[in-house]
């Protein structure tokens, strides 16, 4: 057995011979490779990417399917800027029945397909335009109080769209009317008759009524 001394002294002989005698046999290998050791990655190397997460594909899916529908969105609604208007607009002369269709007073049903109201009294039927003389607006009927009134600054209009209150300078206009071959009720919005301030009333000419 070695003292500690002869280690000191010895230091190559742990596990081998002491000088002056003879070399031990090397140690047979073991059949099992050695143990892995860590190895540091020198500075520079390219490091292997990880498989990219189910998670991060869907939502770079979803990104892109927004960002398209986005763009697809706003080409159409480019295109849509050259397509002709008069597409979507009503026409400027339609039908709206027959006189006995109407019961006296004014009757709203076509106020939001072709902005007028049909008007009936006792002996004529008219069509007024229902837009405010003031800035354009469109009045309400207000059936409880028989008038018509403006929302946006107050003016009011009589049952038969004559002002009396706010800041309307005149009445509202009258669409053109008259009978086609069958008595239906045949209205022209492109031509109004007017009764401005202070001048001629049109509202009495023919083509302004239908006579009862
Ligand atoms: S637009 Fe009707 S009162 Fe002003």
């Amino acid at each position: 057995m070695e003292s500690p001394l002869d280690q000191e002294l010895f230091p190559s002989s742990a596990g081998g011979s002491p000088p002056g005698e003879p070399a031990a046999p090397p140690a047979a290998k073991s059949p099992l490779p050695p143990a892995a050791k860590p190895v540091a990655k020198p500075a520079g190397a390219v490091v292997e990417s990880t498989p990219e997460p189910a998670v991060n594909k869907m939502r770079r899916r979803i990104v892109w399917s927004s960002l398209v529908v986005f763009l697809v969105t706003d080409f159409l609604m480019f295109l849509r800027f050259f397509l002709p208007r008069s597409i979507t607009e009503p026409p400027s002369r339609f039908n709206v029945g027959l006189p006995g269709d109407y019961a006296l007073g004014v009757d709203t049903k076509w106020q939001q397909q072709y902005r007028i109201w049909v008007d009936k009294t006792s002996d004529r039927i008219f069509v007024i335009y229902a837009r405010c003389t003031h800035l354009g607006c469109t009045p309400d009927w207000k059936a409880s109080e028989n008038k018509f009134k403006c929302p946006c600054h107050g003016s009011g209009y009589d049952s038969e769209a004559i002002n009396f209150e706010g800041p309307a300078p005149r009445p509202m206009d009258r669409a053109h009317v008259e009978l086609d071959a069958e008595g239906q009720i045949v209205v022209d919005i492109a031509k109004l008759y007017k009764w401005p301030k202070g001048d001629r009333n049109e509202f009495n000419d023919p083509g302004a009524y239908i006579p009862l």
